[in-house]
């Protein structure tokens, strides 16, 4: 059995003012015990990043960046690049969000670009992939999952791919209110994990966490949990009030 580190993590998307990420840090801080089995990383927008450096110190929550650029410094006016997340504390980054994919025109091209920026300066990448809800209608699914797949992972090797995080994010549940039922989030989990294991080896495949997002709740997130593929969960809307987000932390499986 592989034995996966848990990974609980919050996508405040374009949410909270620096003074609001700072008050949700103390809180989360005064709150929050120590765990051995699970990781807690934060992505707030660019703005906070600095201001949570220190405070996320000692209370076991890593930063992660919501996205970034492919090239190290240069002349790309509101671009962040990988050595300037590092700089300001981001041990995480997400990359190929479905909102990046849909309202900015991301590709697989350049998020395997963007993932290979991240990993030659040691950030994790937090890489998601998923389905719109007309390919799942479609019976699409497993074909978009591994195009998405084979794109961004291009030229990556084994030792790379398994710095790696990878999030499921079915785009119709994304949001919605509608969560992938835990039966077909780790049925799309397994199939990420198989392919993993034939574009790099079985080893790494087990020990590459594959997160699932879209809706997870706390209500929800200990039945998605309790499947033996989910090995976390990046929450959007769930992860903005301190109590909420805490007892997504707090998941039973
Ligand atoms: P919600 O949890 O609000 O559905 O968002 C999921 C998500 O996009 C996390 O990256």
């Amino acid at each position: 059995m592989a034995t996966r580190t848990a990974c609980i993590a919050a996508n405040w998307k374009m949410y909270k003012t620096v003074g609001e990420a700072v008050e949700f840090v103390r809180k989360l801080r005064e709150k929050i015990e120590t765990f051995d089995d699970r990781e807690v990383v934060i992505a707030p927008p660019f703005t906070s990043l600095y201001a949570l450096k220190d405070l996320v110190k000692g209370a076991g929550i890593s930063l992660a960046g919501q996205n970034c650029h492919w090239e190290e410094k240069g002349a790309f006016t509101g671009e962040i690049s990988p050595v300037m997340l590092k700089d300001v504390g981001c041990s995480y980054t997400i990359v190929g969000h479905s909102e990046r994919r849909q309202y900015f025109g991301e590709n697989d091209e350049d998020i395997n670009k963007k993932l290979k920026a991240l990993i030659k300066v040691g950030i994790k990448p937090i890489f998601c992939i998923g389905e719109k809800l007309e390919e799942r209608e479609a019976g699409k699914t497993f074909d978009v999952v591994k195009t998405q797949l084979d794109g961004g992972l291009k030229d990556l090797d084994s030792v790379d791919i398994a710095k790696m995080v990878v999030a499921y994010e079915p785009v119709w549940a994304i949001g919605t209110g509608k969560t992938a039922s835990p039966e077909q989030a780790q049925e799309v989990h397994a199939f990420i994990r198989e392919h993993l294991s034939m574009l790099t080896n079985k080893n790494v495949a087990n020990e590459v966490r594959i997160l699932y997002g879209g809706s997870v709740k706390p209500s929800n997130v200990d039945s998605l949990m309790s499947e033996p593929d989910i090995d976390g969960a990046l929450v959007g809307g769930a992860s903005l009030e301190v109590d909420s987000f805490l007892r997504i932390i707090r998941f039973e499986a």
